[in-house]
Formats: structure tokens, sequence, C-alpha cells
């Protein structure tokens, strides 16, 4: 499985540092990969700590462009020099804080995957759309939006993350039943859009809300490969309850 922690606005470097420390150690003969999405200024501390452990760590956003006037953005090369194997791109926050576009999205994507990083690609449903039966749909046109001239050979480097954004810090959650519903309808939308084979392979993790309290009932999701995990993650105690539960 798929195991990811994304610190959002989270942690300095020293903090980095400390609960690098003390989570390291404990992940020796964990079965499955683990990701941190780190903020930018905690990646370096990130991959000089995480060298050799088979943790990896993950950046949260990348500058839709490569090179150019872009005061404050940070660039695929630059993730790429300072660790990251991974990057987050369309998560809601950045949707709807940060007015992120699919456009932009879809930029972002290429970005990353030409420096050689593995993209999580963040969908999901508000309120709204959940409640008028509109998640297939949400979900369809933010997936094609974002991977337009994506090829299937590139999908490996692509994960898709569940995320309905009632669900995000909320402490609610769909069950794994719903869970499994919408990873259904991502892998057919990868099955019609590429190829069958390519929606049975593509990776799908769910994240919102995801806690100790709640993985046994989430892990119940018989169609998705894993989870990313925001708020509980930041106390590397709950995580390693996670990953404990999950073995
Ligand atoms: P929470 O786990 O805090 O709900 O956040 C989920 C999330 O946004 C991960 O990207």
């Amino acid at each position: 499985m798929k195991i990811i922690a994304n610190f959002k606005m989270n942690k300095t470097p020293l903090e980095t540092k400390d609960y690098l420390m003390n989570f390291l150690s404990r992940v020796k003969e964990c079965p499955h990969e683990i990701v941190l999405c780190l903020p930018f200024t905690s990646l370096f501390v990130g991959k000089f700590l995480t060298e050799g452990t088979g943790v990896k760590i993950g950046a949260q956003n990348i500058c839709d462009e490569d090179e150019g006037k872009c005061t404050g953005e940070i660039n695929g090369a630059m993730l790429a020099d300072a660790g990251a194997k991974y990057v987050i791109i369309g998560h809601s926050e950045r949707r709807t804080k940060f007015k992120e576009n699919s456009k932009m999205i879809n930029k972002k994507i290429k970005c990353a995957l030409k420096h050689g990083l593995n993209c999580l690609l963040c969908v999901g449903e508000n309120l709204v759309e959940r409640n008028t039966l509109k998640t297939a749909e949400v979900l369809k046109e933010q997936i094609e939006d974002a991977l337009k001239g994506i090829y299937e050979n590139e999908l490996e480097h692509i994960t898709i993350a569940y995320e309905p954004i009632w669900a995000i810090g909320t402490g609610q959650h769909p069950t794994a039943k719903e869970i499994d519903v919408s990873a259904n309808v991502i892998r057919k939308v990868i099955s019609n859009d590429f190829s069958v084979q390519a929606g049975e392979k593509i990776n799908v993790v769910y994240g919102g809300s995801v806690e100790p309290k709640n993985i046994s009932q989430v892990s119940k999701a018989k169609k998705i490969n894993g989870f990313l995990i925001g708020g509980a993650s930041l106390d590397y105690n709950n995580l390693l309850q996670i990953l404990s539960t999950l073995k």
C-alpha cells in the first residue's frame, strides 16, 4: 500500500528533523511505501534524513512553468534536486484558496513528469455535489482535464487521490463502500480514456479525515491502494498507529 502524509503548512525544518528522528527508526520493517509530503523548506532536511531508509519525501505543490519570471514559485527541477520523489497536484485547498484551474493542474502534471516526479493528483466532490449525486461527473471531469495529453505509459507515475472536500479536516468520511464506488468511477474513467488494463493498474488512494480511530473501517475499501493522510500524520504516533493497523 501507499501511505502518504500531507503535512500541509506545518512543521519548520527543525520540527521535521525531530519528527523524522523519531519516526524513521520505528518503520524499518514496514511493508508499505511511505511518502511524507513536506513543506518546501523541510525538503532538504527530509532528503538528508530519509536517505537509505526506504521512506520517500514529496512536495505539496509545483510551478506550472519550468522557467521564467515566477516570483515565489518552485519548479520541478528544484523539487527533484531537493529530494522530492512525489508531488501533490490539484489539492482542493489549492483549487479553491489559490484558484488553481484545470489547465494549470494539467501543466503541473506535465512539469512534474518531465522532472521524474511522481504525481499525486487530488480529485473529489464538494458537499453540494455529493448531495446532488454529481460525484461521478465531477471526478470524470477533473481527471480528464488533468490528464489531457498524458500518455498511457506515464500513468505508472500518477496516483489518483480521491479526496472528497467535505471529508477533509472535518472528521467525517465516506464509508468503505462509498470509497469503492468512487474508486471504481476513477478506474472506469481511466479504462475508457486509456485502456482496461490501465484502469486496473492505476494507483488510487483515499484521503479525508483518515485517523487511527477509523482506519480499520476505511481500510475495508477494496478498490484502493492506500491513503493520503493530513492532520493525523502530524503526530508520528498517529501515523505509526495507522501503519500498524494496516499490517
Ligand atoms: P485530513 O486528513 O486532515 O482530513 O486531510 C486530508 C488531506 O487533505 C490530505 O491531502
